[in-house]
């Protein structure tokens, strides 16, 4: 059973963090560089002011308009950060930069401007106002800038990737352990994960593996319990058989000896022979009762003729008692196993029979017995499959013990039980697999 998985992976959180620690770093740099590139521009320009001024000989501060040759102006043609306009004109010329990026670096300081007269000869030609850019500054940062940038994605990409590749190697035995922890629930007994070389995540694989000894170890004890249990079950129900049969219906048979002589003696007085007459039946009734008692307790035929005549015994007995049951039988002409397992396939297919005459409302039953190889070892299938009702075991609350005691009748021989649809996708199929040979343990 898998269990949905809730949040975000490893992967994506160190992901997220990573590229959230990184934003907020490279912010900050900016920032830093933002406030000393706009001082820096500011400072350029107040430079650039005063060059200005002294080359075109302008007073500062003064409230007058200077009277600039335009002999002088030209001097400042090729000179960094600063333009002259006419008044009317507004500066259009296409910035390599957006808007937003030049706002950054807005600051009093860092603006100057200064309306003159140009001359030629003394004669006024035209008014203009000098005004200072940081435009090529701002290009140039803004080249800087975008550098930055690129470069600093490129590094967040790589950092990402390691952080995956990290998280992907480091947690890679998690999967194995995730994959070990399944197995386990659906199981399987023989589960250990190989340590792996990270401290934190070898103790976790440490505790699973301990846990994994730790229930093999319960689990083969509760097999082990099972099995003896379930022999002294068998052994006490021989006892009582035996008894039933040597001492129980002794008795019966010397009644009915009895009776049947005294019926001759009785024959002349007819209130003698009623009694006579009615201890004969209860003898035999209970004859009858004892030997049926006798065929559950214990079949003789699995004893004196094995397994394959006691099951052919017991669907006939099935056949005859449920007329209106079909029953159909495959079963191999023999079968050599150990006792234990003869009875558990005799049980199991009496408990099976049991639960369909019981709960199925069934019309037709089919009863399977095959051996299987596989490689070397060799397999033993039992399939019993009705057309009833069905069964939903998820939904009704568990009330008897019979599919539980087979259930672990078979998980004590090392088997399978499994509970599926029957025939045409209805009723109830009971399939079992045990193993006729028993598994070789490496050492
Ligand atoms: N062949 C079947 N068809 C329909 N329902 C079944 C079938 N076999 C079992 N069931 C259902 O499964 C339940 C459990 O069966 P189980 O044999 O474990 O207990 P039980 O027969 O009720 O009691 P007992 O302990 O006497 O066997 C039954 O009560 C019945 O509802
Ligand atoms: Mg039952």
């Amino acid at each position: 059973m898998s269990v949905a998985t809730t949040g975000w992976s490893l992967k994506w959180r160190l992901s997220l963090l990573l590229t959230s620690l990184f934003v907020g770093v490279f912010a900050m740099a900016l920032t830093a560089y933002v406030v000393s590139a706009r001082y820096e521009i500011g400072r350029e320009s107040q430079a650039v002011a005063k060059l200005a001024e002294a080359m075109l000989g302008i007073v500062p501060q003064s409230h007058e308009i200077p009277k600039v040759p335009i002999q002088a102006l030209r001097q400042l043609d090729h000179a960094r950060h600063i333009r002259a306009l006419r008044t009317s004109e507004v500066d259009h010329s296409e910035q390599p930069y957006p808007a937003w990026f030049a706002h950054l670096f807005e600051d009093g300081n860092n603006h100057w401007s200064r309306t003159i007269i140009v001359t030629d000869g003394g004669i006024p030609l035209y008014q203009t106002v000098l005004y200072s850019t940081p435009s090529d500054e701002l290009a140039e940062k803004w080249n800087d800038v975008m550098h930055l940038v690129s470069f600093a994605g490129v590094l967040l990409l790589i950092l990402n990737l390691g952080a995956w590749a990290i998280v992907y190697w480091q947690l890679y035995p998690l999967k194995a352990l995730s994959r070990a922890l399944e197995s386990l629930g659906s199981g399987e007994r023989d589960v250990k994960v190989r340590l792996s070389n990270v401290e934190e995540v070898a103790d976790v694989q440490r505790g699973f593996n301990e846990m994994a000894d730790a229930l093999k170890e319960a689990g083969d004890g509760n097999r082990r319990l099972t099995r003896e249990l379930l022999r002294v079950q068998e052994e006490e129900r021989k006892v009582i058989a035996r008894e039933l049969h040597d001492e129980f219906a002794q008795q019966l048979t010397a009644i009915d000896a009895e009776s049947a002589a005294l019926k001759y003696l009785a024959l002349e007085k007819p209130a003698a022979l009623a009694s006579v007459n009615s201890i004969r039946e209860a003898a035999h009734t209970l004859m009858r009762m004892v030997r049926g008692r006798l065929e559950q307790l214990r079949p003789e035929m699995l004893d004196e003729f094995g397994v394959v005549s006691a099951i052919e015994e017991l669907c006939d007995h099935f056949t005859q008692t449920h007329p209106t049951l079909n029953l159909s039988v495959d079963l191999p002409s023999e079968l050599s196993m150990s006792d234990e397992l003869s009875i558990a396939l005799f049980r199991i297919l009496q408990e099976s029979l049991t639960n369909i005459t019981r709960h199925a409302n069934a019309t037709q039953v089919d009863v399977g017995v095959y051996v299987r190889k596989d490689g070397e070892r060799r397999f033993l299938d039992l399939t019993v499959a009705d057309d009833g009702t069905g069964v939903n075991l998820e939904s009704e609350p568990r009330k008897g013990f019979g599919l539980l005691g087979m259930n672990e009748r078979v998980k004590s021989l090392g088997g399978t039980f499994k509970l599926a649809e029957g025939i045409d996708g209805r009723g109830v199929a009971v399939s079992v697999t045990l193993p006729l040979t028993p598994k070789q343990v490496n050492t």
